[in-house]
């Protein structure tokens, strides 16, 4: 479905409907029948309101020191990149990045991602490959007798390696909480997601009759109950698999370098708050909220996650289950749709994010139509109600991302401190692309025969390797990944910068 409108009515927001089995099918199978994706009902409403404190906005800025430093890190490794002039895969270190983030917010611990692979990461990136293709169109291209077993040794190792963090997370925070009972003071520390679950369970348990208002606190992992080790578990994964496969930044800076208007309008911003000669990283930490008054660096990335939306949902009705409507009826035309049991109904916010009554010339890459002060758009209906509706690559409604606040916040972040000093270049290996016919913009003028390079596609003499003109076109492995990922070098910037 393409209308934002219909998919609130019918889809996602005032009628939510289950997830498709066809999606919690793949997301059980790589995550454990628990994951926070997948589940309905109660459990998932007592595991969503569990989790919600760790991933409010509040919580996210308290992890921004955290958050700075994965990003100096990542700075470490492109300055050596750049500096030896090496040809890598961009997408994968922002990956690494990345789960040096999450296993911060989650675990409060150094997974140290970026300067090795870590056992978590590793079966996490065997489990990938060993699931059955996405973009498989038969059912036979995606046969392999032995995938169950595999799958299954590979979640031993995976469960056990995330348990044992689990264990050793709650071992660290009994001594903090056995420490503060001792002194008598509470101490200000950070508190990760696991911490804030596991205060939401000791909290809801003290309210039971038995226990008459008294906070019992787990002390030892053994005192967790079994299915709450699990859920927690398998949630613990679902954010690993969820933030480690959507990473924006890789697409930021690929549009960053193509992009020269918005490029230099992001510079004067970043150097606007972070004035040449002082480190934004201080500044940053110094104060947080500042990363909230970034409204170009904002608009830059939601028009890159518009262009590239890197998840979707995929709804459906499920028979025996009865939903409230079970016809749609489009606003504009006035056309109804049926919603019959057993249908799958997928919002494609790729498709959304390219409506022209929301997003003119919807192929180019245009921040400032997300700024109500500045867009060349003044008549689009992004601003209206129906317009909120549009822009969607978090998902809207009650089973919208848990992680945004800390997804957001972590792009800007990571943007503020090295859009000003890197440049990305892709470059994928042995590839030319020829000066003569160059790739249209739009996929219409490619496939039209009118353009040169539309032409010689339909005269056989061109291979088609762009979509809307992007080489890295997103194709579907677990979630929109770049096609080819994004290989190519790193330069230090020395134009419009400092
Ligand atoms: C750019 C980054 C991200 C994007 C674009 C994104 C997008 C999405 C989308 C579209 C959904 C809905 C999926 C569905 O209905 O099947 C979703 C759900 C979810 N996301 Fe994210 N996500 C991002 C980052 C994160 C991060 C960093 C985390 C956690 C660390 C996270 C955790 C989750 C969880 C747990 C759900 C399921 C929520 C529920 O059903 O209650 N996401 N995300």
């Amino acid at each position: 479905m393409a209308d934002p409108e219909m998919i609130a009515e019918y889809i996602t927001t005032k009628q939510s409907l289950p997830k498709s089995p066809l999606e919690t099918g793949y997301m059980n199978k790589f995550l454990g029948d628990n994951n926070l994706v997948s589940i309905e009902g109660h459990h998932w409403k007592s595991l969503r309101s569990m989790f919600n404190p760790g991933f409010s906005a509040q919580n996210v800025l308290t992890l921004t020191d955290t958050i700075v430093d994965a990003s100096l890190k990542f700075c470490d490794v492109l300055r050596a990149k750049a500096k030896t002039n090496e040809h890598f895969q961009f997408e994968e270190y922002a990956t690494r990045l990345t789960i040096d983030i999450i296993g911060r917010a989650t675990f409060d611990v150094d997974m140290d991602a970026q300067q090795r692979i870590h056992p978590i990461v590793k079966h996490f990136r065997e489990r990938v490959e060993l699931m059955p293709p996405g973009d498989a169109v038969f059912p036979w291209q995606a046969i392999d007798v032995f995938r169950p077993l595999k799958l299954w040794l590979n979640n031993r190792k995976l469960e056990a390696e995330v348990k044992k963090e689990l264990d050793e997370k709650i071992v660290r925070r009994a001594k903090d909480i056995e420490d503060e009972l001792k002194n008598g003071v509470k101490q200000n520390k950070k508190r990760s997601i696991v911490d804030l679950a596991l205060n939401a369970y000791e909290k809801e348990q003290s309210l039971s009759p038995e226990a008459g208002g008294n906070v019992k606190h787990i002390l030892e992992p053994s005192e967790l109950p079994r299915s709450l080790r699990q859920d927690i578990a398998d949630s613990v994964k679902t954010f690993f698999f969820a933030g480690h496969d959507t990473t924006t930044i890789a697409w930021a800076h690929y549009l960053l370098h193509r992009n020269t208007e918005p490029r230099r309008k992001l510079m004067d911003e970043l150097n606007h708050f972070f004035p040449p000669g002082t480190s934004a990283a201080d500044t940053i930490k110094a104060d947080p909220h500042i990363v909230n008054q970034l409204e170009y660096t904002t608009a830059f990335i939601k028009e890159t996650m518009r262009i590239f939306p890197p998840a979707s949902t995929l709804r459906s009705n499920i028979p025996g289950q009865p939903i409230a409507q079970t016809v749609m009826r489009s606003p504009s035309t006035g056309q109804e749709y049926p919603i019959f049991a057993g249908i799958h109904i997928w919002p494609a916010a790729h498709l959304v994010h390219r409506n022209r009554r929301f997003f003119p010339r919807p192929t180019h890459f245009i921040p400032e139509r997300f700024l109500r002060s500045q867009t060349p758009f003044p008549e689009a209906e992004l601003f209206t109600p129906a317009g909120k509706e549009a822009f969607r690559p978090f998902e809207r409604g009650p089973r919208n991302c848990i992680g945004q606040e800390l997804a957001m916040a972590g792009t800007k972040i990571i943007l503020a401190l090295t859009a000003r000093e890197f440049d990305f270049v892709l470059e994928y290996p042995g590839e030319q692309v020829d000066p003569q016919h160059p790739i249209p913009n739009s996929t219409a003028e490619e496939f039209g025969e009118m353009t040169a390079y539309g032409g010689m596609l339909h005269e056989g003499r061109v291979q088609r390797y762009r979509v809307e003109g992007h080489r890295c076109w997103p194709f579907l492995k677990g979630t929109a990944k770049p096609t080819g990922g994004l290989p190519g070098r790193v330069y230090l910037r020395k134009d419009e910068v400092l």
